[in-house]
């Protein structure tokens, strides 16, 4: 579903500030050969990674998501009393529920915010940005403050060389306002999901169909499970055919776009998007050497490096496109 162009009446929802914390551990190559059967070549030449980080012990998903938070809200200049919206895009929350969300509202002191959280995967923070910027415009709230934020280390299986060279630990977060007076902002979102391939990438165990036991545990159900192949497959041409359409609802072409912002999971699927874009290679930005896949947090963490680092201005068109679990995907256009 892509969602309509602003019109001349809707009041733009901006981003007001962006935020990023990546735990300090910086997990290596090097280190992952002495743990499984893998080497530096294989992981470079297939992934495009290096190193990834990884939280801390007694560093939960819940106080990434917070620094996250904190530092856009401090770049937006906005203070934990303003904020009435708190999305946090997440798979690998704290706990079942309490919602994370709930969890980041009490450590910001944010109590007069409804906070939520969002199951959509590597895509949760565009279906967050667009949740978000929905219910602003709604008119019942004025400062919503969009997190990704995943703990995914807790969840891979660090005997699969399969998975466990791919990912890592992060959060990136936006402060969203709607502001009279200027136009831009978020400009078209297109979203979708296909449950038919929900088999291809998932985390069987720990939920209600296969509850914790010991014997899940130890067939270490309660890991991350993936085709890789197949969700390659699916990532390239998702991916692609989403930014395809939400260009195409905006009438504009991959020439008015500045930077392209792809979900980091690979870097031979960036290249293959960005190649399908016809984007030239320095139009599409890349962190994926440095922390893999970060899941809901990756785009949100590109995203606060790339704005930091003064890779667009005012008035330039950005393009966040990410893809995940789900299958889900999703991607928006922004008038920064
Ligand atoms: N080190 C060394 N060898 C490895 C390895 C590792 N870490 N992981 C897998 N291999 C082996 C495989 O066992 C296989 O060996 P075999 O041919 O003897 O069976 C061989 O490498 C090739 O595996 P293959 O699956 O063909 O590799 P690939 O080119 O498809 O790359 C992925 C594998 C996982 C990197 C790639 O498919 C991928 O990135 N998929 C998408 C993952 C993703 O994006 N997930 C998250 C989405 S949000």
């Amino acid at each position: 579903m892509t969602s309509p162009p602003p019109s001349k009446s809707s009041v733009p929802v901006v981003i007001l500030g962006t935020g990023r914390y990546n735990p300090a551990y910086v997990l290596t190559n090097a280190e992952l050969e002495r743990r499984v059967d893998t080497s530096d070549d294989w992981i470079t030449t297939r992934t495009g990674i290096k190193e990834r980080r990884i939280a801390a012990a007694g560093e939960h998903n819940s106080d990434l998501a917070t620094k996250a938070a904190a530092a856009a809200m401090e770049q937006a200049k906005v203070k934990a009393s303003e904020v009435d919206l708190i999305i946090c895009g997440t798979v690998t929350g704290d706990m079942p529920f309490p919602a994370t969300s709930c969890l980041v509202q009490e450590n910001l002191g944010a109590h007069h915010a409804t906070a939520f959280d969002l199951g959509a995967a590597c895509t949760g923070f565009i279906y967050g940005l667009e949740i978000g910027k929905q219910l602003l415009q709604g008119g019942g709230y004025k400062t919503a403050v969009v997190i990704g934020s995943e703990r995914i280390s807790s969840v891979v299986d660090w005997t699969d060389r399969n998975t466990c060279v791919l990912f890592g630990d992060g959060a990136g977060a936006a402060v969203l306002r709607q502001r009279e007076g200027r136009g831009g902002g978020i400009l078209v979102t297109d979203t979708g999901s296909d449950g038919r391939f929900a088999h291809i990438l998932n985390q069987p165990g720990g939920g209600t169909r296969t509850p914790i036991t010991a014997e899940n545990v130890h067939d270490r159900l309660a890991t991350l499970k993936m085709s890789g192949k197949e969700v390659f497959r699916q990532a390239v041409g998702t991916m692609s055919t989403s930014c395809h359409k939400a260009m195409k609802r905006l009438g504009i072409t991959i020439d008015d776009i500045t930077l392209v912002i792809p979900h980091q999971a690979n870097i031979r699927i960036i290249e293959a998007v960005g190649e399908k874009l016809k984007a030239p290679p320095e139009k599409v930005f890349k962190n994926v050497d440095r922390y893999g896949n970060s899941g809901a947090a990756t785009v949100p963490m590109a995203l606060d490096e790339a704005h930091r680092e003064g890779r667009f201005k005012r008035g330039d068109k950005i393009l966040l496109v990410a893809f995940g679990a789900g299958l889900t995907w999703g991607c928006t256009i922004i008038e920064w």
